[in-house]
């Protein structure tokens, strides 16, 4: 089976790419190189420069495709709420176009990465794929419309969609494919360190055992996974569905610079700071339905994660 992976170049989607090739897949990636990488493309794939907002290059990379795996997208919520515009431009006019375009090929499997931010602030011990939605950002309202979208379409015209909301992906397969974005806490707490200056935490008198806010990150191998079992999934003639990707476990802000204070030896000490708007205490999700619904289940944990984040960061500064 031939897959697109839209987004192939940047940081998830080379990871996604990867482990396509590494199943046998046939994979052609595509990339309009705004943010991704040319270089971080496995040579197993076909690569094609272009933006999905470009119909042309769309169709060429979609001829002999079956299924397109969706990952282009904006996706810092600071910079959403600043742009809100370029967002919907960027992220759901995008999703469109590939809809369209998917439609006009027969293309009908849909791999969508969606994210936790459609959750909003859950007050939740466990976020389960079910509850109400209420995103707080403008990023994460496009992934809601765009799982919205992608429901349309099944009824439409019965597009086999599998919606992954990622919650907070960190690590690398190998140094080269680290994440070269500075947005969130490890690599903030990196450049901290790499300044001489303290990390900042944002509040620790939240409702959590050390105060600081619990997240669930998983390791970018895994969410790569994820995508392949959703791949194989929807080539099995398994019905589309919405699932997390986490590893079911909160670590907290605290819990996360030990770690770091474990791998680098740096002396971590930090300043507690103002809280950040919009933070839930407690976001981790409930992993029972997509260990259920497609046999995944993350493997690595916040120290691998920690270690190979390190090791990208050190590669490139
Ligand atoms: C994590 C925690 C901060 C920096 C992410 C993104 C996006 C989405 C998942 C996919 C928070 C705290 C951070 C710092 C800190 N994934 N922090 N000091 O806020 O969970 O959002 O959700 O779409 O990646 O939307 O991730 O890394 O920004 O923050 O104390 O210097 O670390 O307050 O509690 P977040 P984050």
């Amino acid at each position: 089976m031939s897959w697109l992976v839209t987004g192939g170049a940047g940081y998830i989607g080379a990871h996604v790419v990867r482990a396509m090739v590494a199943d046998g897949q046939d994979v052609v990636a595509l990339d309009d190189l705004s943010t991704g990488d040319a270089r971080r493309v496995h040579p197993g794939a076909r690569f094609v420069e272009g933006s999905v907002l470009d119909r042309e290059t769309l169709r060429e990379a979609l001829q002999g495709v079956t299924g397109v795996v969706h990952v282009a997208a904006k996706k810092q919520v600071g910079e959403s709420v600043a742009e809100p515009l370029w967002y919907y431009r960027e992220n759901l006019d995008g999703l469109l176009t590939v809809l369209e375009e998917c439609r006009t090929a027969g293309v009908g499997r849909f791999v969508f990465s969606s994210s936790a931010a459609t959750y909003g602030m859950p007050d939740v011990e466990l976020v389960t794929e079910d509850i109400p939605k209420a995103p707080l950002s403008p990023y994460g309202e496009t992934k809601l419309v765009g799982e919205w979208l992608l429901a349309d379409c099944t009824t439409a015209f019965g597009l086999q969609a599998m919606n992954l909301r990622y919650f907070n992906v960190a690590g690398a397969v190998t140094p080269e494919l680290g994440d070269p974005g500075v947005f969130n806490l490890i690599p903030l707490v990196f450049q901290a360190l790499a300044k001489g200056e303290r990390p900042r935490v944002f509040g620790n008198d939240y409702p959590t055992p050390d105060g600081t806010c619990l997240r669930d990150y998983v390791h970018v191998a895994d969410v790569a996974d994820a995508h392949l079992a959703a791949v194989r999934a929807l080539d099995a003639g398994q019905p589309g569905s919405t699932y997390n990707i986490g590893r079911g476990v909160g670590s907290s802000v605290l819990e996360v610079i030990d770690v770091i204070h474990e791998v680098t030896g740096l002396d971590t000490t930090y300043d507690v700071v103002d809280r950040r708007p919009g933070d839930p205490a407690r976001v981790v999700a409930a992993v029972d339905r997509i260990r259920e619904g497609l046999g995944f289940q993350a493997k690595h944990d916040l120290r691998q994660m920690v270690e190979t984040a390190w090791a990208g960061w050190q590669l490139r500064h």
